[in-house]
């Protein structure tokens, strides 16, 4: 037994729980679509990524049973080795047929495929750019990459080409990053006028679009909010919200995807992604794909909820309430859970200091009385006191 270690971490959690910033993981039974049982209540969560609902569509579960009996729990080695089931390159055609992409490589997670696309593409003598509110995966990413690497600030066009004309022509190479849809602000990347910028300077856009697939742009993400496709060269995302599943892509073209699978560590030293994944995606592209209603519902129903408090038209299935501190968000979310919501505290450091929130999302499945009901507790019991304050 390491004294010296049970000590160090000891008193840093004591740092951490005196500032309001110690995390738990608190046991939770996501037993339906929207309902989940948590310290012996049922709770409705307003707090979940899985925007369609469809980790509990029927075809969804049956998809991912079938995948199981025939193939096994587990893909058993990295794709390179024996790991590379026949469901994979039905996924990776099916991904690159809805975003539109020449090809796909499919990752163990998100956080995988951008701790592992980054490193590939760059290195010391590259440049990388990255939005500040970029999720902490892409800034991983660019750390492991060694490039010489500056934030702009959030969606700021002027503060990004600035950063191009003082760095760009120094770099090698270059690569943008972004949240296609932010993570916790829910708002969108201006995809159309990065991609013009991107061009014009000789850099790579990659947009991370684990909020966006399923739910914006028709279902195709944040490259096609505007409709007609947007040319963005590294279309990175997740199967783990709005499809419902596990596991992450990177869609894009043939060279790049091929370059990928023999160069991205996280690919090659990783176990291939278990089976009942892979078919459950499949399964959830099928719903996409063919109800398009449906999958307009999350952020309809999240628009529902900033119209009923007068807050900005929600963009995607995220609302954030910022709250500021640490202390006063653990307390409001406390105050939902006991009125038999679910909304958990976002605290730094995933947000900036002074940005604690409460993060509501909405999936096509929550009822327009819940929502409702919410927006009113938020109104009269949150909003309503701190403008009191
Ligand atoms: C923007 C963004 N990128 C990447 C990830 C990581 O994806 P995954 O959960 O599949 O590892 C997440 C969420 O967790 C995310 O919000």
């Amino acid at each position: 037994m390491s004294r010296s270690l049970d000590q160090f971490v000891t008193q840093k959690l004591d740092a951490l729980e005196a500032q309001s910033l110690r995390r738990r993981l608190v046991e939770t039974d996501r037993f339906n679509d929207v309902e989940v049982h948590r310290d012996g209540r049922t709770l409705i969560s307003f707090c979940c990524n899985d925007y369609l609902n469809l980790s509990h569509h029927p075809d969804v579960i049956a998809a991912a049973n079938d995948a199981t009996k025939r193939y096994g729990t587990s893909s058993g080695a990295s794709r390179l080795v024996t790991g590379n089931t026949p469901l994979f390159s039905l996924l990776e055609q099916r991904l690159a047929k809805l975003k539109q992409s020449e090809d796909c490589v499919v990752f163990g997670s998100g956080y995988l495929a951008n701790i592992g696309i980054i490193p590939a593409l760059a290195r010391p003598g590259d440049l990388i750019l990255a939005d500040a509110l970029s999720h902490s995966c892409l800034l991983t990413g660019t750390q492991l990459s060694g490039a010489t690497a500056h934030n702009f600030r959030h969606n700021d066009l002027a503060h990004l080409e600035e950063l191009l004309r003082q760095h760009r022509e120094a770099a090698r190479h270059c690569l943008i990053l972004t949240d296609g849809v932010f993570s916790m602000d829910g708002d969108l990347a201006p995809v159309a006028e990065l991609a013009v910028l991107a061009a014009k300077y000789d850099a790579w856009l990659m947009t991370d679009d684990a909020h966006g697939i399923g739910v914006v742009g028709a279902g195709r993400g944040s490259s096609f909010v505007t409709g007609a496709k947007v040319d963005v060269p590294l279309q990175m995302g997740t199967l783990s919200k709005a499809i419902g599943g596990y596991g992450g892509y990177l869609c894009a073209s043939k060279p790049v995807c091929d370059f990928i699978r023999t160069r991205a560590r996280t690919l090659i030293y990783s176990t291939g992604l278990m089976p009942a994944a892979i078919a459950a995606a499949i399964a959830s592209i099928d719903v996409i794909e063919t109800e398009p209603a449906y999958a307009a519902l999350p952020v309809q129903k999240a628009q529902r909820f900033t119209r009923a408090l007068n807050l900005a038209p929600a963009e995607s299935p995220i609302v954030p309430l910022i709250l500021g501190g640490a202390d006063e968000t653990l307390a409001a979310s406390a105050l939902l859970e006991a009125e038999g919501f679910l909304v958990t505290a976002i605290r730094p450091p995933t947000v900036p200091e002074g940005t604690a929130r409460l993060r509501f999302t909405f999936t096509a499945r929550h009822s327009d009385a819940d929502i409702a009901r919410l927006a009113t507790i938020v109104r009269e019991k949150i909003m309503t006191k701190r403008a009191a304050e």
